[in-house]
């Protein structure tokens, strides 16, 4: 399977009955295996979580901490723009030149980069 059929599959799965916008999102591990999370919304808005979040928590939760490729989809007007939190999320576990695709479920594809979408981002090699 695909990334994006992954990430369109996982995506009618996401809870989000507050803002009505349902995101999936799959990515590669170090691994080879795929990863998808959906967004998971909460009456108290802010514990809400992003679908990119929740495919992080999965592969984590495989016991894998390094992804070489993500694909992030939503039903938007342009190809869905990750939220800052979630560059961040993703800064941690990716090198910069893995390609992040974003897409519309229209079909409308754009492909970047992890450092292009956090440049400067903070990394655990800030700490040593
Ligand atoms: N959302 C994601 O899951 N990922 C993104 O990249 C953008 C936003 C979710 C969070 C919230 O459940 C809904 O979309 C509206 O902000």
């Amino acid at each position: 399977m695909s990334l994006r059929d992954a990430a369109l599959f996982v995506r009618e799965r996401a809870y989000a009955p507050y803002s009505g916008f349902k995101v999936g999102a799959a990515l590669k591990g170090s691994d080879g295996a795929v990863y998808r999370g959906c967004n998971v919304e909460n009456a108290a808005y802010p514990e809400g979580t992003c679908a990119e979040a929740g495919a992080i928590a999965a592969m984590v939760a495989a016991g894998v901490s390094r992804l070489t490729e993500i694909y992030v989809i939503a039903d938007c007007p342009r190809p869905v723009p990750p939220c800052g939190g979630c560059r961040q999320k993703i800064a941690e576990f990716a090198d910069a030149d893995v390609p992040v695709t974003l897409a519309t479920v229209a079909g409308e594809e754009m492909t970047t980069t992890v450092g292009e979408l956090l440049p400067g981002a903070f990394l655990s090699s800030d700490m040593e």
